[in-house]
Formats: structure tokens, C-alpha cells, sequence
């Protein structure tokens, strides 16, 4: 708890070019959360060099991602959204943490076996021992709740099993999380194959919408979505691609996936994948405009950074103290 408040984190990483997936699943529902919540909005730039980054690349890509946050409407007054390499207390926990993680349980993450088959030349520690940095991420800030599209779900259960064998020996150190799922866009899928997560690495450049697409590209990959030969608006399993593209139509709209069916009962693919391309393009095209206006404000993002990294660094340092002192590192003099 902070000021009365129960605590949240969350975090992206600022590799690729960010989806509509990442902002319907997560930013999107992260913005009506500061009065409930003591947010804590990470860009996870230390989880992005476990695949190797071009460093002029990587440092703009975590700018334009901390601008993102702020464009999509969190007001950085009432979020703290930081870089997470400008707080040294995550790698520090990370370390502790890693003592407590066993190898059989890191090695059954999908997201390692998925990232280890698609980087086969760099299978690097940092990328098996990836869900513990992000384990650190979360307890370092006693985080009650972490909202996260459903593909984090398994690392919120390792990050809880850690939590819980580190309080089985210790007591009460950490808080243990709970996820927190958006009602819908929890998991939007490949426009070209709607079995795949629309994803920032899918080579396919047509199965994902990125969030700097222009108008004219959004609406060309909605028309180019995979469907089916039902010829029915459904929202079922046994139509995948159009129960997709209604998911995508009812998060950008706020609508419920059977208000869509009700609305376009009756009514055929073609005119249906143009009402989800104009809805797209009506969330996007605002939040691009807003993006290139903070672009232009340097001093005003520098000052966000500089003082959201002291807020974190000072919440962190108070978790990490307490963890020190529970398995024997000696006190620090003052
Ligand atoms: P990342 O950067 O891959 O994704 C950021 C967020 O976007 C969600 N997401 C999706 N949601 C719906 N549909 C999709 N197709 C889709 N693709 C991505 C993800 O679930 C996530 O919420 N390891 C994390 C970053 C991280 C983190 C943390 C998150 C590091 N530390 C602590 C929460 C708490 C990751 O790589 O997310």
C-alpha cells in the first residue's frame, strides 16, 4: 500500500514496433487506473537486450515508448512511468531473486522456448532467466495488481511461486500479485492467421497493425484479414478470424462482442472489415497526433524522466532494504 492506496505495475518492452495487441490488451486499459491504484508504468529496456539491440535503436525506441504512455493518456503527474535501467534496484532483486528460482521451472516457460527457437545463435542467460527480472520488476514495488494481456499469465505465476517460497522462509517480505485482464482485447490475434498472437516479430508485415501505421495501411490490412467461408458475424471459437476482428472492433468502440453481432447481423465480411479498419484508424490516428506533439516538448519528457526515476528508485530502495536485511547482508554505516 502507498498513501492508502493499493499498488500496480506493469511494463512493456521497447523492442519492435508496438501492436494494436499491446495497446487494446494492455495500455488501453491502463489509463483509468491512477485513482484506485498506485501506478508504476515501466519501459522494460534491461528485458530487451536479452535479444541483441542496435543501441541507437534501442534508446530510441524506449523514448518513443515512454512518450507513447504519456500520449495514450497516462498523466505522468499521477503515474510514475519510468526507464527500468534507470533504477538499479530491479537487476539487484533480480540477483536475490535468481537464488530462488529453480532451472526446471524457468525452463518450462513458452515465451523462453519460443524466444530460444526463433534466436537459436543467442540463447544467452538473460533470456532463460528473463521471467525473474520481471518477477523483480513487480515485488519490488509490493505490487498488489499487474494488468497484462493473457500471454503474461504464465509469468505472473512464476513471479507469485517466487514471491511465495521467498515469504515460506523469510515471513511477510512481499506482497503476492494478482493479474488484472482486460474485459476485452485481452488477446488479439494475427489479422493473418488468427491462431497466432498478433505480434511486434511476426515477419508477416499484414498480420499485425502497428501503432504508427498510417490510415490508409490500417485499413488495408483490415481488409486483407483472413476470415472464413461461414459468411456469418459470429463471436465463436469456430470462427477465429472474424471472432478476432470483433474483439478489435468492441475494445476500440467499448462495445460488447454481442452488441457487434447484433449490429452487423445480417450484414457481409467486406462492409464489416471497413467498420473495424474506421474504428482502428478512429483510436490510432488521435493517438499519433499526440505522440508527435510530445515529440516536440523535449524538456518536458526529460522532466518526467528525471523525476518518475527518483519516485521509483525511492519505493524500490524501501523493498530492497527490507529483502537485504532478511537474508543476512550486513547493514550498511551510516
Ligand atoms: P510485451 O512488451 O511483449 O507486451 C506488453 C503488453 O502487451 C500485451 N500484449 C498483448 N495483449 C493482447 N493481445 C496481444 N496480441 C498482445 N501482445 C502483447 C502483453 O500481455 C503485455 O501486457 N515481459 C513483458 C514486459 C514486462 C512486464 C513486467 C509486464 C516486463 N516486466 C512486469 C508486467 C509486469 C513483455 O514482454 O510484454
Amino acid at each position: 500500500m502507498i498513501d492508502n492506496k493499493k499498488v500496480l505495475f506493469s511494463g512493456m518492452q521497447a523492442t519492435g514496433n508496438l501492436t494494436l495487441g499491446n495497446y487494446l490488451g494492455a495500455l488501453k486499459n491502463w489509463v483509468t487506473l491512477h485513482d484506485e491504484y498506485e501506478c508504476f508504468y515501466s519501459v522494460v529496456d534491461m528485458h530487451s537486450i536479452t535479444v541483441r539491440q542496435d543501441p541507437a535503436v534501442l534508446r530510441k525506441r524506449a523514448r518513443a515508448l515512454l512518450t507513447l504512455y504519456i500520449a495514450a493518456g497516462l498523466d505522468p503527474e499521477k503515474n510514475c512511468i519510468y526507464y527500468q535501467s534507470h533504477v538499479s534496484g530491479h537487476a539487484e532483486l533480480a540477483w536475490i531473486l535468481n537464488c530462488f528460482t529453480y532451472m526446471g521451472e524457468l525452463s518450462r516457460m513458452t515465451q523462453f522456448k519460443d524466444k530460444a527457437a526463433k534466436h537459436a545463435d543467442n540463447i544467452n542467460a538473460g533470456l532463460f532467466t528473463y521471467p525473474v527480472l520481471m518477477a523483480a520488476d513487480i515485488l519490488l514495488y509490493q505490487t498488489d495488481v499487474v494488468p497484462v494481456g493473457i500471454d503474461q499469465m504464465q509469468h505472473l505465476e512464476i513471479t507469485r511461486d517466487i514471491a511465495q517460497r521467498f515469504n515460506g522462509i523469510y515471513g511477510d517480505v512481499f506482497t503476492i500479485p494478482e493479474a488484472y485482464i482486460g474485459k476485452t482485447g485481452a488477446k488479439i490475434m494475427s489479422l493473418q492467421d488468427p491462431t497466432k498472437k498478433m505480434s511486434k516479430s511476426d515477419e508477416n508485415v499484414n498480420a499485425s497493425i502497428y501503432l504508427m501505421d498510417d490510415p490508409d495501411a490500417i485499413r488495408r490490412k483490415c481488409k486483407r484479414a483472413v476470415t472464413d467461408s461461414l459468411g456469418e458475424i459470429r463471436y465463436s471459437d469456430e470462427q477465429p478470424g472474424v471472432k478476432n476482428l470483433i474483439s478489435i472492433y468492441s475494445a476500440c468502440l467499448n462495445k460488447t462482442p454481442e452488441e457487434v453481432e447484433r449490429e452487423f447481423a445480417g450484414r457481409g465480411y467486406g462492409e464489416f472489415k471497413e467498420a473495424v479498419g474506421e474504428a482502428v484508424v478512429s483510436v490510432l490516428e488521435p493517438l499519433q497526433k499526440r505522440v508527435h506533439e510530445l515529440e516536440k516538448d523535449k524538456s518536458y519528457i526529460d522532466g518526467i524522466i528525471k523525476n518518475n526515476a527518483e519516485k521509483a528508485t525511492y519505493y524500490a530502495q524501501k523493498t530492497l532494504r527490507k529483502v537485504q536485511r532478511k537474508i543476512g547482508f550486513p547493514d550498511r554505516i551510516r
